[in-house]
């Protein structure tokens, strides 16, 4: 139907006669000219009407915006002084000889300027109109470009694309699965991927040996702005390999796409063990664009009278912990209030500060409610400690360990984005030696990464002292987002049954929900790792986007649902009884049919939407 895209018509095009199809993206009405800026996935082009074709002119008289048109014309210069050198195709226009009306369009629900904030409720909705704007055209592009680079660059590296079933049983990674009835085995379940995790490993006890999937997961979690009930992992393993390779031939990806898509030079990615992480920046996932860290102040406060330091100071579990802000001094009551209430969110009781006037004044110099309870020498000892200068001002968190560290570790995120301290453009790491486990409130044990990750200890070792056991896993980590992450795995059965038991698994549940991969094991299963990104969380920090609702095409809302279909809706009695499922309440009059923009942009915890 068309010679060129609109966007592709420039001056090589001068008398060509062209025919290009598209939305009409403005009409502008010149007193006996028509000017219309038609639209394509390419670009924009000008295309004018005049009077010597009296029925193309009077059907452009009639053409709206978003109708959907086709032109045939000539190519010329634009006259001049009409140029306009902010367009690809701004020197020339196209003289329209025919027009061709192929539908109308209803008025747009909201107008396609770039500029022009809308809701996102109202862009969610009506999303197939939103993806007209260029802003998000050239998102799904860059995806695209993305997609097809890894794809390129896995494949030459000996990675064979190979798809796993949706259609599964849980897979452990730690959030609520999405469950699907079965019809045909009545009151069974599948449940939606979380990752392909086993089904990797699976295929590498089978032999393939290099295997990549740009994969679709499914998690039941909270939503927030870098997670999506339903996203989409490259997701790589690899056989007779070590987490060095791993790392190294990720790391030269992702380099490699930045500096070939993004023309962007990221420095080599340091390795940060956990703990170091956590202690420096209170994070498993630290930005390392801001230059500000959590310092241990504990031992200095043990003995103080004020209760709020002392008691965590002696308390195994508790943490006090400083924050130095350089310049801080700055920060006027109100911010340092508003500071207060936002570590509140991460539990914090409240956030202690000391503001550093003079230290050649000794304790004079300093200005702080705590001082009183601290003391000159303990005060002293703590500015010493951080390396105060004068007009610093230093924060305190003092609780459970893990209060003050998420609570110290997103403020200083924020400080470091409020006072425009950020370093660098980019700051990737990597994260590695990550406990095999961490403690849940009831005392019980939870795989930090998931079950099947091998421990850098022998079993005996494991069962020993499974609290200090050390991981074989890796994070990648960009600008405070967890890239990717994954892990060399345990390959040996006993291993294996070693894990499930510290875990609390007994071996007949273990039988039950991963008797495939036990007995997988014992049919000779090289050892093997692997690791999966986030690709939502890839584009979105690559295109700056703010959340990856905004590179995913028809995204869920914060609760979970979408706009513009009304999913997940409610189902008739017939498929419901087929399915062998009986509602334990009516349907509530809002469920399916009626989903409402509720929900899009609630702030979560952590103060992300
Ligand atoms: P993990 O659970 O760490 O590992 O997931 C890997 C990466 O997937 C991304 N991600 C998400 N992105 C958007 N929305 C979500 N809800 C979401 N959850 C996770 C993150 C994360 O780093 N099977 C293992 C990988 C392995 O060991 O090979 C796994 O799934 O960027
Ligand atoms: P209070 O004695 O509770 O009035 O607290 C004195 C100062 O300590 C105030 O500035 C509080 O914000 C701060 N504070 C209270 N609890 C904590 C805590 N757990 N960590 C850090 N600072 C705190």
């Amino acid at each position: 139907m068309r010679s060129h895209y609109c966007g592709g018509i420039n001056e090589s095009h001068i008398d060509q006669e062209v025919t290009l199809c598209g939305w009409v993206h403005r009409r502008r009405d010149h007193g006996g000219v028509i000017f219309l800026d038609l639209r394509d996935r390419d670009g924009i082009s000008q295309v004018v009407f005049d009077p010597d074709t009296p029925e193309s002119f009077e059907l452009a008289e009639k053409v709206r915006s978003e109708f959907v048109i086709q032109v045939t014309g000539k190519v010329r210069r634009r006259p001049a002084g009409t140029e306009n050198a902010n367009m690809s195709t701004g020197q020339v226009e196209v003289l329209g000889t025919a027009l061709n009306l192929l539908n109308a369009a209803a008025t747009p629900p909201f107008p396609l300027d770039e500029h022009v904030d809308v809701g996102e409720d109202v862009r969610l909705k009506y999303r197939f109109v939103d993806l007209r704007r260029p802003e998000m055209l050239n998102r799904l592009k860059f995806r695209s470009r993305v997609t097809s680079y890894i794809r390129n660059f896995l494949d030459s590296n000996e990675f064979m694309d190979v798809e796993t079933p949706i259609l599964t049983r849980a897979t452990p990674e730690g959030a609520r699965d999405y469950l699907v009835p079965s019809r045909t085995q009545e009151g069974s379940f599948f449940a939606l991927p979380q990752s392909p995790q086993l089904f990797k490993q699976l295929l590498m006890v089978s032999g393939i040996d290099r295997y990549y999937q740009i994969a679709k997961c499914f998690r039941d979690e909270d939503l927030r702005a870098d997670r999506q009930p339903e996203f989409t992992q490259i997701d790589i393993e690899a056989s007779f390999i070590d987490e060095n390779t791993l790392m190294n031939l990720n790391e030269t990806m992702i380099r490699d796409l930045f500096r070939d898509v993004l023309k962007v030079a990221l420095p080599a990615f340091p390795k940060m063990p956990y703990s170091e992480a956590l202690q420096r920046f209170g994070s498993d996932k630290p930005d390392l664009r801001i230059p500000l860290e959590l310092i241990d102040v504990a031992d200095l406060v043990e003995a103080v009278d004020f209760k709020v330091f002392a008691g965590p100071a002696k308390d195994p579990k508790g943490r006090v912990a400083a924050l130095r802000v350089p310049n801080g001094s700055q920060l006027t009551r109100k911010q340092i209030d508003d500071y207060t209430k936002y570590v509140g969110i991460y539990g914090a009781k409240g956030l202690a500060y000391i503001k550093v006037n003079d230290l050649s004044k000794g304790i004079e110099g300093l200005q702080s409610p705590i001082i009183k309870f601290l003391g000159a020498e303990v005060a002293l000892a703590i500015m010493e400690r951080v390396s105060a200068e004068d007009g610093d001002l230093v924060f305190f968190g003092a609780d459970r360990t893990t209060v003050v560290n998420e609570a110290l570790g997103a403020l200083r995120i924020k400080l470091g984005h409020d006072m425009n301290l950020l370093t660098t453009e980019w700051a990737p790491l990597w994260v590695v030696d990550f406990p095999m486990f961490e403690e849940l409130g009831d005392g019980s044990l939870h795989a930090i990464h998931h079950p099947f990750t091998a421990p850098s200890c022998t079993p005996e070792e494991l069962v020993a002292s499974p609290e200090t056991a050390l991981s074989r896993a890796y994070d990648m980590v960009l600008n405070g987002t967890e890239l990717g992450g994954g892990s060399i795995r345990i390959h040996d059965e006993s291993m294996q049954q070693t894990v499930f038991r510290v875990l609390g698994i007994d071996e007949a549940e273990a039988r039950a929900k991963f008797g495939f991969l036990l007995d997988a094991l014992k049919y000779g299963c090289p050892p093997h790792g692997g690791l999966a990104f986030g690709l939502d969380r890839l584009i979105m920090l690559m295109t700056g986007a703010t959340s990856i609702r905004d590179v995913i095409a028809f995204p869920k809302t914060q609760s979970a649902t979408c706009l513009m279909t009304q999913a997940p809706g409610t189902v008739d009695e017939k498929q419901l009884r087929e399915l062998h499922i009986r509602l334990r309440k009516p349907p509530t009059p809002s469920a399916g049919g009626n989903i409402t923009a509720e929900g899009v942009m609630k702030v979560d915890e952590s103060g992300n939407n």
